[in-house]
């Protein structure tokens, strides 16, 4: 498949680590250091469902083609505010289109593992167009008085549209089962049979442990798809990796050997944005005109699950 368009929308509240000192017992001088970033996009008075459609209808254009042109729409998305309808049938809805969609839960690595299985579709002949939606509101997610856990995220949506190509070279999905690491739990609607202990908790996260995997994860996964493209690092233009904390990706880069230039961050003004993070980088980057015909970009993904995931895209 190849990239066509891109798109992304974010809510217009921005939060500066000075604002949640007001309320928090954090600061900018922590902040800032730990982890690149300096303001975060969080929702307040708008739906998550609508900046999905946004982006999603400017991916759309961006790519010059009909909404009615989508054979699938593929939405990865951790939560939001309906747990049915899934969130891509509602994009369709307000795209005013028909065809099939489904949300995925594969946290932050969501949008690459929304390309490998777009990748199967277009593979088997199914499709001729996907779209991909990747929205997100951690900041639904969180416990706001957990100062190691709030700052680190933003809410956001990212979307591209693929038609068919030989430009996605590779991609590669892994696994490291580990629940405890990255967790959210909710209660469901009582029942009258209910006897199992059952409570509600905010995301809880183990940061260093995270941080760890993360780096680890990422340096081996980009090391493995590079070997199998037959690539040198120096032949990619540019490492999209998920925005979760600057030190990640400076520690990534380090271990890689591989200049600052190529790895580009919006991280400063976005914090983590779940799996949105990535399509709204590659967005940014693409309309800030960065990308020229034939450059090779390698995306790599970390998140709850433990999930991790890479893939190299010629654009
Ligand atoms: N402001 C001020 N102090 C804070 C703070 C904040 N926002 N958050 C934590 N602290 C304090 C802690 O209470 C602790 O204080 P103590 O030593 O008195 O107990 C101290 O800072 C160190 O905390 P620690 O959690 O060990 O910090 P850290 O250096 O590991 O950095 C993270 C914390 C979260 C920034 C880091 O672990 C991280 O980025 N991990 C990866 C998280 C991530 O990206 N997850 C998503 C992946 S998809």
């Amino acid at each position: 498949m190849k990239l066509l368009g891109t798109g992304s929308s974010l809510p217009r509240t921005q939060v500066s680590n000075d604002d949640l000192s007001k309320f928090l017992d954090t600061n900018d001088e922590w902040i800032y250091p730990r982890t690149g970033i300096k303001s975060r996009h969080v929702i307040s008075d708008e739906k998550l469902e609508d900046l999905a459609t946004d982006a999603a209808r400017k991916a759309i254009a961006d790519a010059g083609i009909e909404a009615s042109e989508i054979d699938l729409i593929i939405c990865s998305n951790v939560v939001n505010e309906f747990i049915t309808p899934s969130l891509g049938c509602i994009v369709a809805y307000n795209l005013g289109i028909s065809c099939p969609a489904y949300d995925i839960n594969c946290a932050c690595p969501g949008f690459i593992y929304a390309m490998d299985m777009a990748d199967s579709f277009f593979r088997s002949g199914k499709v001729r167009k996907v779209l991909i939606v990747c929205a997100e509101e951690p900041s639904r997610m969180i416990n706001w008085s957990d100062r190691s856990v709030c700052v680190l995220f933003g809410d956001g949506a990212g979307a591209a549209v693929f038609g068919e190509g030989d430009n996605l070279r590779a991609t590669r999905l892994s696994a490291q089962p580990d629940p405890d690491k990255i967790y959210e739990k909710h209660v469901l609607q009582p029942t009258p049979y209910i006897n199992k202990e059952e409570e509600t908790v905010p995301m809880v996260m183990h940061g260093r442990e995270v941080f760890r995997f993360a780096v680890t994860t990422s340096v081996r996964d980009i090391t493995e798809i590079l070997a199998e493209c037959g690539l040198q690092p120096s032949q990619v233009d540019y490492f999209m990796i998920h925005q979760a904390n600057q030190r990640i990706m400076d520690g990534i880069r380090e271990r890689l050997g591989l200049p600052r230039e190529k790895f580009p961050s919006n991280i400063r003004d976005h914090g983590n944005s779940s799996s949105a993070s990535c399509p709204i980088l590659l967005d940014e980057c693409k309309r800030a005109g960065m990308f020229k015909k034939g450059d090779i970009l390698v995306f790599s993904a970390f998140g709850a699950g433990l999930l991790s995931a890479t893939a190299v895209l010629e654009v």
